[in-house]
């Protein structure tokens, strides 16, 4: 969906402008979608499974411009993506189509400033506003970090999906499930 660009301001004072993301990123996310998967193992994807094209990408960020139950949010910084986020409609069938997937990755040199915080207010203003009435998400058990921010956003744990990932090295990881009502 469309939606008003929001300014907010750092912890070490710099802005950030929290807005759609469109067809003219698609390199530029493309490139983020290689990079946060290589600085962290809590994304779903290895750097090597990102094998969006140029028109795909494209395509799919278009798609999403255009979508009225979705919403895609990138972040930038001096010019610079800092990270991105979304909300997915969980389906579309009556006895589901209350609840939607939230998804949110920053380049590392850009946690702990607030933009985790920022983006996650606002995606629950758009959520809200569609029509949603409750978030859920999925978080790799060990990542505290991203556990303190669901928390702090009002997020709560509903359950924990035992051996949900495998990752390269054999090592088995469960997921925490959370959710928010709306
Ligand atoms: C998880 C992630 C989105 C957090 O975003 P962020 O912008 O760094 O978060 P914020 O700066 O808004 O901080 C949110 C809370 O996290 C905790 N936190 C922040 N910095 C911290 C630090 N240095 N040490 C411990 N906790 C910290 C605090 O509880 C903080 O709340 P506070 O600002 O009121 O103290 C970000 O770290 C990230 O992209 N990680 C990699 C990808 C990922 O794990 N995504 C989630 C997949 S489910």
């Amino acid at each position: 969906m469309r939606f008003a660009p929001r300014e907010i301001v750092l912890k070490d004072g710099r802005t950030c402008i929290l807005r759609p993301t469109a067809p003219e990123d698609a390199e530029a996310m493309i490139r983020y979608l290689k990079e946060t998967s290589a600085e962290t193992e809590y994304l779903l994807r290895y750097p090597d499974e990102i094998t969006f094209t140029l028109d795909g990408e494209r395509e799919i960020l278009g798609r999403m411009l255009d979508d009225p139950s979705s919403v895609m949010m990138v972040a930038m910084v001096d010019g610079r993506v800092a990270g991105n986020c979304s909300i997915n409609g969980i389906g579309s069938k009556r006895k589901i189509r209350h609840r939607c997937s939230v998804a949110i990755a920053l380049y590392r040199d850009y946690w702990h400033l607030g933009i985790g915080t920022a983006m996650l207010a606002y995606l629950t203003d758009l959520a809200r506003e569609i029509g949603y009435q409750q978030m859920d998400l999925e978080v790799v058990a060990e990542n505290t970090l991203a556990q303190s921010l669901y928390t702090k956003c009002g997020f709560a744990e509903s359950g924990r999906r035992h051996h949900a990932l495998r990752f390269d090295d054999g090592s088995w990881h469960d997921e925490i499930l959370m959710y928010k009502e709306l």
